[in-house]
Parts: C-alpha cells; structure tokens; sequence
C-alpha cells in the first residue's frame, strides 16, 4: 500500500482535538502518515467548529486558502469535517466546489470509504450514530501525549438558547465504562499519566457499567483510578445542575482527581439565565461552588461568560461583575454573544456591538487580574508538577500543577511523564516559573 500523506487543522474545543487524533489513527491502519503542511499533503482534513460566527466564517477563508493546492494537485482531497460541516452540510460544497468531502462528528469512523466514494463524486454524511463510531474506531491508542484527551460523553439535550452544540453533536450520550475504561489503559501503555475525561456535559454522565446499571461520572473516575500509572484524572465540561455530592465526595477522597472544576455560569443575572435557559439561578451556582469548595477547600475554578446577550442591560451585566468578585476564578474564558442560525437567542432583541465590546473588556480585565493574582499567590510555594514536554528555553520542561496552572522548570528531559515537586519563584500573566525540590 503507498503512503498516502494528511495533514489536519483543527478547530474548536478539546473534543475536535480528540476527534481529529482518532481519525489520525484509523487513517494510519490505511496507510496514511502525518504531515505538518497542506503543501505536500494527499489529504486535508479541516475539523471545524460552529460554536461563534467567526469560527464558522474563518473556515471558508481556510477552504479558499487551499485553492493553489488542489491546482497543483488534482488527487488531493478535501474533507471539511466537524461542527460546521454538520451545520452546513452540502451548503460548504455550494460555496467551495473544490471540497470532496463534508462529514460531521459523529461520522468519521467510515473516513476511509468516504475518501474512496469521494473519488467519484463529492460525499456528504451527517449521520447521528454516536454508538456506532465509538464501537467501530480502532481500540488501540498510539497517543503519545503526557496529558491525553478521552471522551466519555458527548452530545447535549439542554439547549441553551445562544448555543450551537445539541444541534450539531446530537443528543446527549455516554459510553459504557467498560469501553472507557479500556481506552484509558490503552493510553497509559502508550505512555499517558493524565486523562481529562471530556463531554459537552460531563458531569450528566451516565454510561452503561457492569451488567445493565448505569454509572455516574464519579462511578466512573473511582473505577479509572484503580489503573496503576494513570496518576491523574481531570474532566470537562460541567454543567452547574449536575454537580453531585458523589462528584464533591470525590475531589475530597480521591487523591487521582485533581482539585479543578471548569464550571461555566455564562451570565450572573437571573433574568438573563431564564433567557439563556440555564435552569439554574445566580445564587444556585454560587451555592455549587460553596459547596464544592467546602469538600475540597483549595480547588480552582475556573469559568465561561457570555456578554451582550440578547436585551443584556446594565444591571444585568453590573450582576455578572458581582458573581466573579465572589467567586474568584482561577481561569476563565469570556466571549461576545455571537448569533447563530437556528437558535432561539438569534430571534431576540440584539445588543450593539459597541456595548458588546466595552463590556467584554471591562469582564477580562476583572479576570484577568483575578487569573494573575491566583498565579502569584503561588510564588514561594511548593507543589506537584506533571512535566507534559520540553519548553522554550534549552533544558526548560513545561507541565501542569495539581491546579492546572501551566509551570516552566529548569529540568532534565527524563522527567518527563514525572511528577516532581516544584518551588514557585516567579508568575506571568498566565503561567508560573518554578524550580525543582530535591
Ligand atoms: N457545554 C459547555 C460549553 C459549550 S460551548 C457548557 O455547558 O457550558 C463553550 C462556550 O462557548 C460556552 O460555555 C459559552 O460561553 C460559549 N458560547 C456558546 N455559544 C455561544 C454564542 N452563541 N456566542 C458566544 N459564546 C458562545
Ligand atoms: Fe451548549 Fe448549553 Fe449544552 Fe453547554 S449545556 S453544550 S452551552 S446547550
Ligand atoms: Fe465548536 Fe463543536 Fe466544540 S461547535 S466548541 S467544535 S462541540
């Protein structure tokens, strides 16, 4: 079989990330290697991500890009994969005649005889079988990475209203611990320490364990942690309503769970939430936090905002400014209410951009100060690092401390894969600087 060359480019949040190594490895068992430019590449995949305008808009200047590829190249496919393509569907090959192929998230374990058929004529597959892919993908891993991406769940029956995800990743669904718990084994032999379990929803969990019950994501981190080498456990993303006691009871008892929660509340005014249909209110989400906090007192949170929402006013914006001075985030993600077609949110009475942008402004220069102040609080402290690979500088290793915070240390490259306990001397903006306790 020749060797055929594909190059991805990845968009979007970490389950694209996932999502694009998986088909990585089933197109090697076709004789497909890696590279890292379009330039010499048979095959372009580009995973793609719906979730704000200018994420969608960017794929179709990425697409134009290829042009002077596929000139020089006729045999060169072009796959638009992902979030995007199930959105858009033929719509992409209407726009861009040059593309072959257009498949979504939950269709890109028939990858290889979807290139085969594109040889003939231009495919598009948008089917929904979340149960097919997992079982048909190859089990075995070749990841090579320290911290590793598995995804558990995937799918959201919640329906926000601003957002894209339920329509693009289907309904919510989880995969049977068994089957989990099998790939985070296959991730440890390949040299993993870490797993960050993801889903749309991850804490909704619930997957098929022994016999017909079905487990929770606690259920399910207990039993990941029996695996010896595997020393930490993390997921994303939570929703606020399915933070359970199990959940709380773990970040207390089991030492593999690492003391970070990412837990989204998108807007601290209660009217804006009802809008959002958030189904929780301001004071229950600080009432999750509370809570979690009082099992596991140092734990780092960390969130997402959306400003400008439709009919945002004031007040309304002044009450998410209130929720983050009391929380105190460690990391947070903020972003302008984009519109998307086909949500509800898109119908109702927009705020300008002008009042957007100010806004978003003043909510990161808030975050901001509280990220770099919950990095330098560290500075004379001690800690365990999970060196991931090397850094910048010569002899430099970047890795992670239990809080998920990004640390760069003097130190040999066998450490990596280790843990190693560091002593924080200095903090930037968004990592710290340490070195090792020995
Ligand atoms: N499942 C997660 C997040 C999914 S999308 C949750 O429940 O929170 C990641 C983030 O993108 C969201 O938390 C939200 O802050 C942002 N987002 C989603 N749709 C958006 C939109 N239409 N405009 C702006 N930001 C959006
Ligand atoms: Fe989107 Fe809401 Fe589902 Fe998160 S919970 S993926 S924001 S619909
Ligand atoms: Fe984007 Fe799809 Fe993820 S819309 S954020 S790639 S689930």
């Amino acid at each position: 079989m020749p060797t055929q060359k594909v190059f991805i480019k990845n968009f979007g949040c970490q389950m694209n990330e996932y999502d694009s190594e998986r088909m990585l490895e089933s197109l090697a068992l076709s004789g497909y290697i890696e590279t890292s430019t379009a330039d010499n590449a048979d095959l372009v995949i580009l995973n793609t991500c719906h979730i704000r305008e200018r994420a969608t808009e960017k794929i179709y200047s990425e697409i134009g890009r290829l042009k002077p590829n596929k000139a020089e190249n006729p045999n060169l496919t072009i796959a638009v994969a992902g979030c995007v393509a199930q959105a858009e569907g033929e719509e992409i090959i209407r726009r861009q005649p040059m593309v072959d192929l257009v498949f979504g998230p939950q269709a890109y374990h028939r990858l290889s005889d979807m290139i085969a058929a594109s040889r003939q004529s231009p495919q598009v597959e948008l089917d929904f079988n979340q149960d097919e892919k997992f079982s048909v993908l190859p089990a075995q891993r070749n990841n090579k990475r320290v911290s590793a991406y598995l995804t558990v769940q995937e799918g959201c029956d919640k329906f926000c209203t601003f957002c894209v995800v339920p329509y693009t990743r289907g309904k919510e669904f989880s995969r049977s611990v068994q089957e989990i718990y099998d790939e985070a084994k296959n991730l440890v032999q390949a040299g993993s320490r870490e797993v960050i379990l993801l889903g749309q929803n991850v804490n909704a969990y619930h997957g098929q364990g022994n016999g017909n019950s079905s487990w929770s994501l606690a259920n399910l981190i207990w039993k990941l942690s029996d695996i010896p080498q595997l020393e930490r456990i993390r997921f994303v993303t939570s929703h606020p309503n399915d933070m359970s006691e199990e959940l709380n009871v773990a970040f207390r008892d089991c030492p593999k769970l690492m003391p970070y929660l990412h837990l989204p509340i998108q807007s601290g005014s209660d009217r804006i939430l009802k809008l959002m249909n958030r189904k929780h209110t301001a004071n229950e989400y600080l009432d999750v936090i509370k809570n979690v906090r009082s099992y596991r007192p140092d734990i780092a949170i960390s969130g997402d905002f959306i400003v400008g929402f439709p009919s945002e006013n004031e007040e309304d914006f002044q009450q998410t400014m209130d929720v983050v001075h009391k929380v105190q985030f460690v990391k947070s993600f903020s972003f302008k209410y984009s519109q998307r077609p086909g949500t509800p949110a898109a119908n109702m009475k927009q705020v300008s951009k002008e009042i957007q942008e100010k806004r978003l402004a003043k909510l990161q220069s808030l975050l901001f100060e509280q990220q770099k102040l919950a990095l330098s609080d560290s500075i004379g402290k001690v800690s365990k690092v999970l060196f991931e690979k090397k850094g910048r500088y010569p002899g430099q290793l970047v890795g992670k401390n239990e809080h998920f915070q990004v640390v760069h240390a003097m130190a040999k490259d066998e450490l990596i894969g280790d843990i190693s306990t560091v002593c924080y001397t200095a903090a930037s903006s968004n990592s710290l600087e340490g070195s090792l306790v020995v």
